[in-house]
């Protein structure tokens, strides 16, 4: 590859898709081009013009790495495409992340799984990528026997349309949503959480619960987190261990405000579950759309295109 790589991000105009300009942007690229659909083809944003993102545009093997940020069915139509013009995707949608053959990272977790693609990454969802970052140092340190959540989700992760809802419409800022994204008995996103992280974790047996809902926040995601290890774990060593593993920085009180905008995921309230004394209670919050999207994308790239290039030196 000759200098920076040649990336599009397509769902640019898009909640993650502008936080993915402005990530690259801090990072110094300067060869991004920006698509979305034909809505918002030929608008400016970020001083790029907005391109549509057509399956002859995407296959014309003229980007070497393409950060998708579109809905499922969007997914499936494109990044088929994009893979056969040559570009590593990355893709932030359900479509991919439980295919067999497509690897699901969170580069601090299983980054070495990455390697192992045909073309396409998988973003884990926006609650999982957090959620995998707490268990996996536990699992490593103690083995994980059982694993609840309850989630806190922002309506961002519901896309840019839910945010502008949130602003023009603030007395719908007094209730809890649970009807805008999610769907299901067990809601799409329960099991989304369950799947996923098990998969990321290699631990395809895994009891995971978790139960949603969407507070009245713009960004940042929160979950209360139950744990149950195999060797026991004091809270302190469990605040030691959380406190060494990358991705993670320890906050008395983490909330969405605190993690907003931050690459971490903040992690605290670690302590003994009064109702179980072989388990953990803790606390942590993340930004969905930098470390919940966006950025574990730009990670997963910098992951493989730096190997790449250690291996051609
Ligand atoms: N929000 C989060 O926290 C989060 C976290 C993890 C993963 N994700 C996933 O990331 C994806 C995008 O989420 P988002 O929150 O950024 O949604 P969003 O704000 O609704 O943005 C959707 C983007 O997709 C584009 N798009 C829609 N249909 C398209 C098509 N047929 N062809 C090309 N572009 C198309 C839109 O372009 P126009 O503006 O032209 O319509 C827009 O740029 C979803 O799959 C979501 O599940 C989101």
């Amino acid at each position: 590859m000759d200098g920076q790589p040649r990336i599009g991000v397509v769902g640019a105009t898009g909640a993650v898709g502008r936080v993915t300009l402005e990530l690259l942007r801090e990072r110094g690229h300067e060869r991004v081009r920006a698509f979305a659909s034909a809505r918002s083809a030929g608008a400016t944003l970020d001083g790029l013009e907005v391109e549509e993102a057509t399956p002859e545009a995407l296959s014309a093997g003229d980007l070497d790495v393409c950060l998708f940020s579109v809905g499922t069915a969007a997914s499936r139509e494109l990044v088929p495409h994009a893979v056969e013009g040559g570009a590593l995707v990355v893709d932030k949608s359900s479509a991919y992340r439980l295919a067999d053959g497509v690897p699901l990272v969170v580069p601090e977790v299983n980054g070495a799984a990455a390697r192992d693609h045909a073309g396409v990454v998988a973003n884990p969802n926006c609650s999982s990528i957090p959620l995998s970052l707490v268990l996996a140092p536990l699992r490593d340190a103690a083995g994980l026997r059982r694993a609840r959540v309850a989630t806190y989700q922002s309506v961002s992760g519901a896309g840019s349309q839910a945010m502008e809802r949130l602003r023009a419409e603030p007395s719908d800022g007094h209730d809890l949503r649970m009807d805008w994204t999610f769907d299901g008995v067990e809601f799409d996103e329960e099991e989304k959480i369950r799947l996923e992280t098990r998969k990321i974790l290699g631990e395809p047996g895994l009891p995971i619960s978790a139960s949603c809902v969407r507070v009245p926040v713009l960004v940042g995601h929160a979950e209360a987190v139950w744990v149950e290890t195999e060797e026991p774990v004091s809270p302190e060593d469990a605040e030691r261990i959380l406190g060494a593993a990358p991705g993670i920085e320890l906050e008395p009180f983490p909330s969405p405000g605190k993690a907003a905008g931050g690459d971490h995921a903040l992690v605290g309230r670690i302590r003994r579950d009064p109702a179980d004394p072989s388990a953990l209670a803790l606390f942590l919050a993340c930004d969905n759309l930098r470390k919940g999207a966006a950025l574990n994308a730009i990670q997963i790239v910098e992951l493989l295109l730096g190997e790449r290039d250690r291996a051609a030196a």
